[in-house]
């Protein structure tokens, strides 16, 4: 008698990074015959893939997982489900989660996420009794990194991709608990990701969003160390962001490509002029800064200072004519003055930005930060969180009223929705555009009017 399919379902949660690899373990699954299915209810397994940023993110991890147990309960009298958790949670704590959820069947890491298919097929083929521990296949400082023909099915709109260019990082960032859970930076090479893109091309992608920890260190982790200083992000010295960007731009098709998470660190003037010269790349940068007091930057590790930070927002804006730039915030950093936060909402107020976030600062176990006995105060983190949060609104407001009349263009997302080059999925604002428009198809049009953060175009 043929064995029946198993059946998984697959929830994700955290960042686009986590995505990508519910993709690859989701494009293994297809290649063991196995079938991903929405409803928990009929699923033989159930992967719940965690996030461990912040507290936040954590919660809702834990959540998801004791849901996909509570779902289980439902099941149990048709058969025995089984509950995998992957991600960064069992990545970083799979030792204690091992007591505190044993509910959960197994713990896979990073490394696993190729190898899912035989682990649940070892799972499904045995009793687990009662008291056993959940099994912990999970490998401390992981190494993985996808490659162009790594098995994927994507979960995103199949106009739209996320390109992991990069794994793990090398900073040292005292808030910051990803480099202890995604281990040290480990590029891809440019062959590697130019195939990769030019194959999602001629499935008709139109959006790549490069992802990694930091995508401006791309290729450094392979430089020789007897190259020098690894400031700043220059081709001559092997594979780099400049040199993946000009080959990228030779692909031919009709699509663009966003850079997502760049470090201030590692921007050159060589890098400026290359996105210049590149119109496939959106005129978009995402480059976190999150703060701008020199005592908060050196306090955070950033491995950069306020000036460095002041002239590249200068050269950037200089050397890229209409790039939108998205960068994120820490309010209430421990140790962070009424002085620093004042800086930093000035220098919001002078610099407005196109996109921006503001967090308020979560104490990370394991993190130097966290160590620190100069927290401030929730009420404080808050009212400091409210305050930017509301500038920002004020200046988003005024930007997207002046960009009536302008001439956009836009990729349609689903009818009458679409994003501009200025709008990252997920994070950014929205383009109310005619019903009739195909979806995943560019569109040009012209704004004729704002509702908050969202332009209204025809
Ligand atoms: Fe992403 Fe959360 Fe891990 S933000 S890298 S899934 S800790």
């Amino acid at each position: 008698m043929p064995r029946p399919i198993v059946r998984v379902g697959l929830v994700s949660l955290g960042c686009a990074k986590n995505l990508v690899d519910s993709e690859i373990m989701a494009g293994h699954l297809h290649k063991a015959g196995m079938a991903l299915t929405p409803n928990p209810e009929v699923a033989d397994v159930m992967i719940v893939n965690t996030c461990s940023f912040i507290d936040a993110a954590k919660e809702e991890s834990i959540n998801a997982i004791l849901e996909a147990n509570q779902t289980r309960g439902m099941r149990r009298r048709h058969g025995k489900q089984k509950l995998i958790v992957a991600g960064c949670m069992a990545q970083r704590f799979a030792t204690e989660l091992r007591t505190s959820l044993p509910e959960v069947d197994a713990f896979i890491g990073l490394d696993q996420l190729t190898s899912i298919a035989p682990i649940i097929e070892g799972l499904l083929e045995k009793d687990r009794a009662d008291n056993e521990a959940p099994e912990n296949f999970v490998t401390p400082q992981p190494r993985f990194i996808p490659d162009f023909d790594t098995p994927r099915f994507r979960l995103t709109p199949s106009h739209t991709a996320y390109v992991k260019i990069a794994e793990g990082c090398n900073h040292p960032c005292s808030f910051c608990i990803i480099p202890q859970m995604r281990g040290r930076h480990r590029s891809r090479t440019i062959e590697s990701i130019v195939a990769e893109v030019r194959a999602l091309v001629a499935e008709g992608v139109k959006e790549f969003n490069l992802i990694s920890q930091d995508t401006t260190y791309f290729g450094m982790d392979r430089w020789e160390e007897k190259a020098g200083p690894r400031a700043l992000v220059d081709s001559s010295r092997g594979d780099s962001l400049t040199a993946l960007i000009r080959e990228l731009q030779k692909i031919e098709g009709d699509f663009w490509v966003r850079l997502l998470y760049t470090h201030p660190a590692h921007w050159s003037d060589e890098l400026i002029q290359t996105i210049a010269d590149s119109p496939k790349i959106a005129r978009y940068v995402d480059m976190p800064l999150q703060h701008i007091s020199d005592p908060m930057l050196d306090a955070m590790r950033r491995e950069t200072s306020a000036q460095h930070i002041r002239d590249l927002i200068h050269r950037i804006r200089a050397g890229i004519p209409g790039i939108a730039l998205r960068t994120t915030f820490i309010a209430g950093f421990p140790g962070e003055k009424e002085e620093d936060f004042a800086t930093l909402l000035k220098f919001i107020e002078e610099t407005r930005f196109e996109r921006l976030g503001v967090f308020k600062y979560s104490r990370e176990e394991g993190t130097r930060a966290a160590k620190r006995d100069d927290q401030v105060h929730p009420r404080t983190k808050q009212s400091r969180w409210v305050k930017a949060m509301a500038l920002q609104r004020h200046i988003a407001l005024e930007l997207t009223a002046a960009a009536k009349g302008r001439r956009i263009r836009v990729l349609v997302e689903s009818p009458g929705i679409a994003r501009s080059e200025a709008d990252a999925p997920e994070v950014d604002a929205r383009v109310f555009v005619p019903d009739h428009l195909p979806v995943g198809e560019f569109a040009e049009v012209t704004v004729t009017s704002s509702k908050e953060y969202d332009l209204i175009a025809e």
